[in-house]
Order: C-alpha cells, then structure tokens, then sequence
C-alpha cells in the first residue's frame, strides 16, 4: 500500500475481514453528502408540491401545494394550440380558398386541421380521403380524389359544390325514347363511343353532355366516352339510367343530392373554405385556366 491509501490509523467498526479487510467509520466524501442532501430535500418539496400520498381515511388524495392537476395542464397546452389557431384562423378568414391554397403555410394547415371536419361532414358519404361510397346503383356520391369532375374541378367549382350543394338532373327518357333507340344509345356508350350513333345529338343527349359527350360542368353531366362509371355503366345498367334518367322524379330515377352546407348552416364559411383546399388537395384539382392548359397539351389523335 501507498501512502495515500495509507488507512491504518482510521476509525474502524472493529470488523476485520480474511485478516486485513476492515470498515472504516469516516465521512463519506463532501460531494456526495451533498447530493444525498439535495435528493432528499428534493423527494420532499415534489412530494408537498404535487399531489403524492393517499388519505385513505377521507377516500382521497393529499392535493399537493402546487395545485397542480393533470386536467390544468392539459388546458394549459390546449390554450397554446388554441392560439397558434387562431392565428391561422384570423388569416384564413378574408382570403379566397384560391389565396389560401396558394399559401404554403396556410394549405399545410388546412391539410392537417381539415381531416377532422371531412371526417365529420362528408365521409359518410363520400368516403375516408374522397374514395366514394357505393350502394346498389352504383357510386352513391363522387369520388373526390380523381380528376373526374362533374361540375369541375378548379377550386372555386369545388368550393361552390359545397356551398350550395349539387343536383345533377337528366330527365327520364322512357316517355320519349323507343326501346330499341334506348338499346343502341346504351350500347354505344357502354363502349364509350356516344357518337357512334346519330341518336345522341338528336335526341338531344348532347344538349347536357355536350357534342361530344364528355359531359359539361354547367350541368354536372357525366363523360360519357371515359369508362368512368357513376352508375352501373353495364350495357342494362346505362339503358335504366337513360330510361328513368337521375333526379328526374321518376320513381325509378337515380337520386343524386349534395347537400346543401351554406344554407343549412351545418358549416362556417371559413370551414367550408378550408373543406375546398382540403378536397382540391386530395390531388384531382384543377388549374384555374384549363382553356390554356388544353391548348397546351399534345394533338388529339383520333377522337370519338
Ligand atoms: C348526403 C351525402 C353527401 C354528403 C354528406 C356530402 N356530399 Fe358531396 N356529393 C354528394 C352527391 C350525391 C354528389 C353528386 C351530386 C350529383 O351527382 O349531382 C356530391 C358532389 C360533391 C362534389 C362535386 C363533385 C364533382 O364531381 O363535381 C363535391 C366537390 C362534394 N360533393 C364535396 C363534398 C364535401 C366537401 C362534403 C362535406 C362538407 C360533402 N360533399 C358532403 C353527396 C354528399
Ligand atoms: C337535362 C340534361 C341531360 C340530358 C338531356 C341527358 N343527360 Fe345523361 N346525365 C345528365 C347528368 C346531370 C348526369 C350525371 C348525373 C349524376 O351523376 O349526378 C347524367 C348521367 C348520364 C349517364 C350515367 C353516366 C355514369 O357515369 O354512370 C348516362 C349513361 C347518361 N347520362 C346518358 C344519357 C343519354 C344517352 C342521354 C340522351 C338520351 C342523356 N344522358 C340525356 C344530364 C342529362
């Protein structure tokens, strides 16, 4: 040994050990008296500070000095999101959904705070994330995240769908039609050639889905040459859909109702705006100038 581990005038508890192993009684270090010092006061203020033992004779709990619960603290951290929301509230409010969608910072909000107000007004109908609902005649509301459009797909059409809500009508043509003229409009369309048959311009199917039956957004009128079906697009199925038409009256008719969410009062304008960024941002909207964009697109070949 040393003569800085030299120990052998140290107290001791007498014990000694295989001959030479003895416990010394002296101080442990400074540094570690402090500490345990400091531990233990800090044991005592948490212990009177928050809410700690149980007074099982009351059938409750010693509340703790501080007052603190865990009920406070959530609020407290519920008034911090409040404020950050507010702010983008505020902004939100005198912009066009056009402006918001342009906004980086506001359209990554919207995209995060608009789940929870589609998941509770417009899911139901029209799916989680816009994938549509089906019932027996078919899509019982659009699917939102395509770019298939009735009434378009711009922002501002998207966002006048939800104002007013939507209601496509063609009228029922059992009355009007013969059997067999329904027969060969069905089949032409089921192979997405409407104007393979002259029936279809007059007729006057095209006053609605256009001259070339890729429908109109005016009226809300389906493509007819995509083989996007909204309805059964079977060769029966699009002859019942000619035969007794969509919210035509016809007991028979399709029944196509976007609710209307201004009106009813279900929806805040700036809800309804941030429910049109949400839904253009599902990744089917369109640019706003889709005159330009057509031109830019390469020739057509052979279009029918
Ligand atoms: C009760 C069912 C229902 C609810 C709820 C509903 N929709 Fe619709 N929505 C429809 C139907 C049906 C149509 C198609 C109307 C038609 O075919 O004429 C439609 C059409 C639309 C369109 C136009 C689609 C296109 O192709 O042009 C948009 C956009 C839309 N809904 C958005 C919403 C949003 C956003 C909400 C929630 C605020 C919502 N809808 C709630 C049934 C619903
Ligand atoms: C008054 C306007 C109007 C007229 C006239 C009209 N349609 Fe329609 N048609 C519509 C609208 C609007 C829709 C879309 C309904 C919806 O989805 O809400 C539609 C939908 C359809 C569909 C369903 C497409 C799908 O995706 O399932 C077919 C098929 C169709 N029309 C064929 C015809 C034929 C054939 C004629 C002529 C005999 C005709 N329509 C005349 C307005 C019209």
């Amino acid at each position: 040994m040393t003569d800085k581990h030299d120990v052998s005038d140290m107290p001791t508890t007498g014990h000694v050990w295989d001959d030479d192993l003895a416990d010394l009684t002296n101080q442990p270090p400074r540094w570690w008296m402090l500490g345990l010092t400091a531990s233990a006061l800090f044991c005592v203020v948490y212990f009177l500070y928050y809410p700690s033992f149980p007074i099982s004779t009351l059938g409750d709990h010693f509340r703790g000095l501080g007052g603190w619960t865990a009920i406070k603290e959530m609020e407290a951290d519920k008034d911090e999101v409040d404020a950050l929301r507010g702010k983008f509230e505020a902004r939100l409010k005198d912009m066009t959904p056009a402006a918001i969608l342009a906004d980086d910072e506001l359209s990554e909000y919207v995209r995060r705070s608009g789940k929870v107000l589609f998941g509770d007004n417009c899911a139901a109908c029209h799916g989680q994330n816009g994938i549509g609902t089906h019932d027996k005649q078919g899509l019982f509301a659009p699917i939102l995240n395509d770019d298939d459009w009735l009434f378009g797909g711009r922002i501002d059409d998207i966002h006048t769908s939800i104002v007013g809500g939507r209601q496509g009508m063609m009228t029922a043509h059992k009355e009007i039609l013969s059997a067999a003229e329904i027969d060969t409009l069905a089949n032409a369309i089921a192979s997405s050639q409407p104007n393979s048959t002259p029936l279809f311009v007059e007729k006057g199917c095209s006053v609605c889905h256009g001259e070339d039956g890729k429908g109109m957004h005016v009226m809300g009128s389906a493509n007819l040459t995509d083989k996007i079906w909204r309805f059964d697009g079977s060769v029966k199925g699009i002859a019942d859909t000619i035969r007794y038409g969509v919210n035509s009256g016809d007991p028979q008719a399709h029944v196509a109702v976007m609710p209307n969410f201004k009106e009813a009062g279900k929806l805040s304008d700036a809800e309804i705006k941030k429910l049109a960024v949400y839904v253009y941002e599902f990744g089917g909207g369109e640019a706003d100038a889709p005159a330009e964009a057509a031109t830019m697109a390469p020739a057509p070949e052979a279009e029918n």
